[in-house]
């Protein structure tokens, strides 16, 4: 095991009807931006259950943070903010919600333009801000990552920022979700853990058993909310597997291994494909073409994770794979690029941003654009 320092300051208020806390949770005399998407909130009654709580403060709100943020979006939030001298933030939404609204915390601070933040891969002054999820995925609410897009010029890169100070966690605000999200959804959490899981075997027992303890409840309930979007259990533990997936706790002292996501991001930034669908797309061919590397975590995700015990190693790496890719087909999602709409042309295009960029992913840096594209043929 590796030395770590492990702090997450974010509070989580979990549960049914936990919105109203924020009329205490939130302070009275900060000027606040509420930040929200594209308006799913005012049709299940999140927006209403927010405005009621906030009855006491002081609030602006900025509308429209799209799948994806994009800069161009965030940049008219950030003139909006600094122009009301805006102190305090809260997101209210998914993923990108927060996402967006931490670049926003940071750019308010910051004199030039705050794409500059994002290449830059990390910024050090923000104002603070706060999050009522509706999207259990990404763990933005529990983690201080943010991912930003740019229409302009086809890029989508992760960088560095702050953790909420709170989240609010309602697994009833879910209930509102299209079956598609929801299995983007499943899709990116039980990635996460898998890039945090799926490096080099004996580092560490606890990591390893809360990785696996989460792939499990992911697989197990996956397609029980498929035939029960709106029962409250299984929500609930969807939720709480989405925020501990990335909320750094099955990171400490172990390698981890970003390959899929970084690729992921690569094809979104093509076409705007949903992360989670990138996702299912990438990742058996990740296991595939680095399955020499992995042996032995993919065997002991094979045995403990998918229960498969018997044939050659060889056999039960192959049947991992293959279980893994047809866990993310029956969530109904495209699992290879062409049924994605992806062309051969974009795949030299990605491998060559890498190539060009000289990035060398993986847990030991030997995944390049080389290899990459090795990957990505393999997603055919
Ligand atoms: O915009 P609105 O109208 O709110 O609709 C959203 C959006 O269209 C909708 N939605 C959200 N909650 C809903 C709902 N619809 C009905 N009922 C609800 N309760 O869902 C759509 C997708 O929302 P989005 O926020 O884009 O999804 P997600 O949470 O999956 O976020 C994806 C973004 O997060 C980044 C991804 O790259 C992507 O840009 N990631 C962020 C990470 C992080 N901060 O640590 C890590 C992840 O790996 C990921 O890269
Ligand atoms: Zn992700």
């Amino acid at each position: 095991m590796y030395n770590f320092t492990y702090h997450n300051p974010t509070k989580i208020v979990f549960g049914k009807g936990e919105i109203s806390r924020l009329a205490k949770l939130l302070p009275l005399d900060k000027n606040i931006m509420l930040t929200f998407g594209g308006g799913s909130v005012k049709k299940n009654g999140v927006y209403e259950q927010v405005i009621k709580a906030l009855s006491k403060h002081k609030f602006i709100e900025f509308w429209g943070i799209e799948p994806n943020p994009t800069i161009q979006t965030l940049r008219k939030a950030i003139a909006i903010g600094k122009e009301n001298k805006i102190d305090y933030l809260l997101a209210v939404g998914g993923g990108s919600t927060i996402d967006g609204t931490k670049l926003i915390a940071s750019g308010i601070c910051y004199d030039g333009d705050a794409w500059d933040i994002v290449l830059k891969g990390s910024c050090d002054k923000f104002i603070p801000l706060a999050a009522v999820l509706t999207l259990p995925a990404t763990g933005s609410e529990m983690n201080a990552g943010a991912v930003i897009s740019n229409t302009d010029t086809k890029e989508k890169f992760p960088f560095h920022s702050q953790y909420p100070q709170f989240s609010i966690l309602d697994p009833e605000t879910t209930y509102s979700l299209p079956p598609y999200q929801i299995s983007c959804g499943l899709v990116d959490t039980f990635v996460h853990i898998i890039e945090q899981y799926l490096t080099t075997a004996g580092q560490s027992r606890n990591m390893d058993r809360w990785a696996e303890g989460i792939l499990q409840t992911i697989i197990e309930i996956a397609p029980l909310i498929q035939s029960n979007p709106k029962d409250y259990d299984l929500m609930a533990d969807f939720m709480l597997s989405a925020t501990l997936a990335l909320n750094d706790m099955v990171a400490m002292g172990v390698s981890q291994d970003w390959t899929t996501h970084m690729i992921g991001h690569e094809l979104t930034a093509i076409n705007g494909i949903t992360h989670g669908e990138s996702l299912a797309i990438v990742l058996p061919a990740t296991m595939s073409v680095l399955r020499e590397q992995k042996k032995d975590k993919l065997l002991q995700y094979a045995k403990r994770v998918l229960n498969i015990t018997s044939g050659s190693d060889d056999n039960i790496v192959t049947e991992a794979i293959n279980q893994t890719r047809a866990f993310f087909k029956s969530l109904n999602l495209a699992t290879t690029l062409t049924e994605a709409k992806f062309t051969d042309a974009d795949i030299d295009y990605v491998a060559a941003k890498f190539n060009k960029r000289g990035v060398k992913l993986g847990e030991v840096g030997n995944v390049t654009g080389d290899v990459v594209k090795q990957i990505l043929l393999a997603c055919k």
